[in-house]
């Protein structure tokens, strides 16, 4: 959860208060949107179907018709509810209701109904319905606590596709941990909630944390939202065990092979026809 610095209210310091823990994504949920409100979902959306055509995916719309997609921490479905208008039959996984109630509530002013909404963690996801493709997007797997959990994710990912199933997830790695717009301090309001952000990395123990205070009337919240940043060669490696042939690992929102020093990488995967 992690954007540009912006300061732009005088109010209390919300830090300098005392604040109730509230798990990540509970509070904060009904403002993420707005949080978030810089980031471009549809040209994020418009890279994801590139890299899925990379993987030789059909992505024209007249195509995609009856296309099975799963989009695991899907949030407030952002990217699920521009896949679903595509055309894509999309399930959205989170582990947040809170979150899922805000994607439940923008998918019914659509009226579509090729999306639904699952509220599970999805490193234990499982499911009978197997799926085209997967996607997992926006330091999603960060949130993953160490690499067993990561190994039994991607072995979960890899059980609920489909044979040629492609799987496009990103990563943030420790040079966008390190670099300054990462390591802000944010704060705004919106309907009424008041927030502010402050984000720290430790290159020690490789957690990068972002503490997130919300004012709801006489109430203050904090969320801790700790990311573990992981080497590429680790998710690599780690992909492969689970089976998943390597596509292309693409840095930084371009077409280009990423290296170490990318911010944040694209990793297009493909389950293969054996299994
Ligand atoms: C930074 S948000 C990204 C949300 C969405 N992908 C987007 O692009 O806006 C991270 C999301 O991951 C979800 N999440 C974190 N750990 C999870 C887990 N183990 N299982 C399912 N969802 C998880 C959170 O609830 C949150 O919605």
């Amino acid at each position: 959860m992690r954007t540009k610095p912006s300061f732009h209210l005088t109010q209390t310091d919300l830090f300098e208060l005392e604040a109730e823990s509230a798990p990540p994504y509970t509070v904060s949920a009904p403002i993420y949107d707005h949080m978030m409100r810089e980031v471009d979902y549809p040209s994020w959306a418009k890279y994801i179907l590139m890299l899925m055509k990379l993987a030789g995916k059909e992505t024209r719309r007249s195509k995609i018709k009856d296309t099975k997609l799963c989009e695991l921490a899907c949030g407030t479905g952002n990217i699920s509810l521009i896949m679903s208008k595509l055309g894509y039959d999309v399930t959205g996984i989170d582990s947040s209701k809170q979150m899922l109630e805000v994607a439940q509530t923008k998918l019914s002013r659509t009226r579509r109904r090729n999306a639904c909404f699952i509220n599970h963690d999805m490193v234990t996801y499982s499911s009978k319905e197997t799926f085209d493709t997967a996607v997992c997007v926006y330091d999603s797997i960060n949130y993953i606590s160490d690499a067993n959990a990561l190994a039994q994710f991607f072995r979960n990912v890899y059980a609920s596709l489909k044979p040629g199933g492609v799987f496009v997830f990103d990563a943030s790695l420790e040079s966008n941990s390190l670099s300054d717009a990462s390591l802000f301090t944010q704060r705004g309001r919106h309907k009424g909630i008041h927030y502010q952000r402050r984000s720290l990395y430790d290159p020690k123990t490789k957690i990068h944390t972002t503490y997130v205070r919300v004012q709801r009337k006489d109430e203050l919240f904090e969320e801790t939202h700790r990311e573990y940043v992981y080497k590429l060669d680790t998710i690599r490696g780690l992909c492969g065990k689970a089976g998943f042939n390597e596509k292309f690992v693409a840095g930084d929102f371009t077409m280009l092979e990423a290296n170490n020093e990318s911010q944040r990488v694209h990793f297009v995967l493909v389950k293969p026809n054996h299994d």
